[in-house]
């Protein structure tokens, strides 16, 4: 038996949360879609099951449901939810449609002991999200828990190694949520806490060390998180094998070169080439204005510069057959579902170069955003790197609305170093999904000194969000936006007035372009 935990999806974000709340318990988690058949969980033998929640009610037709025979296979399963509501109406319980649901914070009452909640007091409070009701629970269960609306809030057949709850115990509001998760990985499952950030380091650079064996790895560095931990991994697996590339498009932060020298060239003694490509880019955008044209124009050229380096290396007979991407868990569980609406042309740096007849190495391909975080941080990446916000692969040039030019990039690139750092000396860097600046076509007047103005306003753009699939507007203190403005309009040549995107998404999007 492996002590892989399996999570089959009901509904991706429930599904994704659960696998990830499974990791912090130290144990290693898999998602997997519902249509898997009890001789292929076999086949994975996990140590244990857990059902996730869904949007859909049992009664809906279609609605999702589970090989029933995997509940026979001995492996404890927990049922989250709908995941619980399944499970008690496949194994003959009755699941009724109650009219009165429960939604949000929730009393739930003990009733008798329970090996699943173990030491959980009386009553406590959970997150509930529920229209349908467990009303009777399957022969051989016993019900342990109820709440105001649900007669059956936890049942248990230990027996049958059986469990479900109608709460969620994967969300912050469920009061015992993790010590919930731990009695039952590590008490009813009997699963070790073994998933830790060296066991992730350890497997990655033996992995990767048996894959590349003494070939050259070319790596493309972009100034996110994901490359960087990439890169890092790989530095740590096969040293002075690796080649790391980072294009300067013009449209970088600031500083953002500098850092990425300092730390692969310097700390971790890595070969680097620095492509100062920013002429080339700011050619090429000249007078374009069309948002879809300009992400296809800095897409492809960063595509041919990286081929040129990769051409020049090959030349001196010294090409490297590996190329390494950071894609994470959330990308191959999502391009694995295939329901991803293409609402912008995404440019990853990792994604380009498929003409070129690399080999894919990809460390994080099992790691959620958090878990990367902390193995770049186990890595000895500086934090800066490591708990830097999402930055979109076209850089400013999606910030920077209608043309891009030099000067234009460079207001802008002022401009969101004083945003970042003032949300940084707030403390609220690392609370926000993104925050930065935005610089609009139009200009307007205004007044400095003795003078007119006629220059461009800055837009404040700061949203809080869990995926970037959704995000709302971040209420920013009136004083952190008080010093931003007087900051933008004091340090930032070319700008006279500062104005704050209160859009959420939808029906916004986060980037403006
Ligand atoms: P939107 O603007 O669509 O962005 O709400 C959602 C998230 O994706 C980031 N983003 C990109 N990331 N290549 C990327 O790697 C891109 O072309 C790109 N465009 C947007 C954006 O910063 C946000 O976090």
């Amino acid at each position: 038996m492996t002590d892989n935990v399996l999570v089959v999806d009901f509904g991706a974000q429930y599904a994704q949360l659960i696998a990830r709340r499974v990791r912090e318990a130290h144990v290693f988690s898999e998602i997997v879609q519902c249509t898997i058949s009890a001789d292929e969980v076999r086949a994975k033998d996990p140590a244990a099951i857990i059902l996730s929640g869904g949007p859909k009610s049992v009664y809906e037709v279609p609605a999702p449901s589970l090989d029933p025979a995997i509940y026979e296979l001995g492996i404890p399963v927990l049922g989250i939810c709908y995941g619980a509501q399944l499970m008690a109406q496949q194994l003959r319980g009755e699941v009724a449609r109650t009219g009165v649901g429960e939604y949000g914070r929730t009393t739930v009452t003990r009733q008798g002991s329970s090996a699943l909640l173990g030491e959980w007091p009386a009553a406590s409070t959970c997150w509930m999200s529920h229209g349908d009701a467990i009303v009777r629970a399957p022969d051989g269960f016993v019900v342990t828990a109820v709440s105001p609306e649900a007669p059956v809030a936890a049942m248990e057949d230990v027996q049958r190694r059986l469990y479900a709850v109608q709460f969620h115990p994967e969300v912050m509001h469920t009061e015992h949520g993790q010590a919930f998760r731990e009695n039952f990985l590590h008490r009813e499952a009997a699963i070790p806490a073994t998933w830790t950030n060296s066991s992730i380091i350890e497997d990655q650079v033996a992995a990767i060390r048996k894959q590349v064996g003494d070939e050259k790895v070319l790596c493309a560095l972009s100034g996110g998180v994901d490359s960087a931990v990439a890169a890092a991994l790989v530095t740590k697996a096969v040293g002075t094998q690796l080649t790391c590339v980072f294009v300067d498009t013009g449209l970088m932060r600031k500083n953002e070169g500098e850092q990425i020298e300092e730390t692969f060239t310097r700390q971790f003694g890595v070969e680097l080439i620095h492509v100062k490509a920013q002429d080339r880019f700011f050619d090429a955008l000249a007078g374009v204005t069309d948002p879809e044209q300009k992400r296809k124009i800095i897409g492809e050229l960063f595509i041919r510069e990286f081929e040129a380096v990769a051409r020049d290396l090959e030349a001196d007979g010294n090409g490297p057959r590996f190329l390494v991407q950071g894609t994470l868990y959330p990308d191959v569980i999502e391009s694995g579902s295939g329901h991803a609406a293409n609402i912008k042309s995404h440019h990853n740096v990792g994604g380009l170069p498929q003409e070129l007849s690399f080999e894919l190495v990809e460390p994080l391909r099992l790691l959620f955003k958090d878990e990367v975080r902390h193995v770049g941080e186990e890595l000895g990446l500086p934090a800066e790197i490591v708990w830097r916000q999402p930055f979109p692969g076209p850089g400013l040039g999606v910030r920077i609305v209608g043309e891009v030019t030099r000067e234009r990039a460079e207001i802008l690139r002022n401009a969101d170093y004083v945003v970042v750092d003032e949300i940084k000396r707030a403390g609220l860097y690392r609370e926000l999904w993104q925050s930065f600046a935005v610089l609009p076509v139009v200009r307007t007047v205004g007044v400095m000194g003795d003078g007119r103005t006629y220059a461009y306003p800055i837009i404040i753009r700061a949203v809080t969000s869990d995926d970037a699939m959704t995000a709302d507007w971040a209420r920013l203190p009136y004083e952190v936006i008080e010093s931003i403005a007087n900051r933008l309009i004091r340090e930032v040549e070319g700008v006279n007035r500062v104005a704050l995107d209160v859009t959420s998404k939808p029906p916004g999007t986060i980037e403006w372009e």
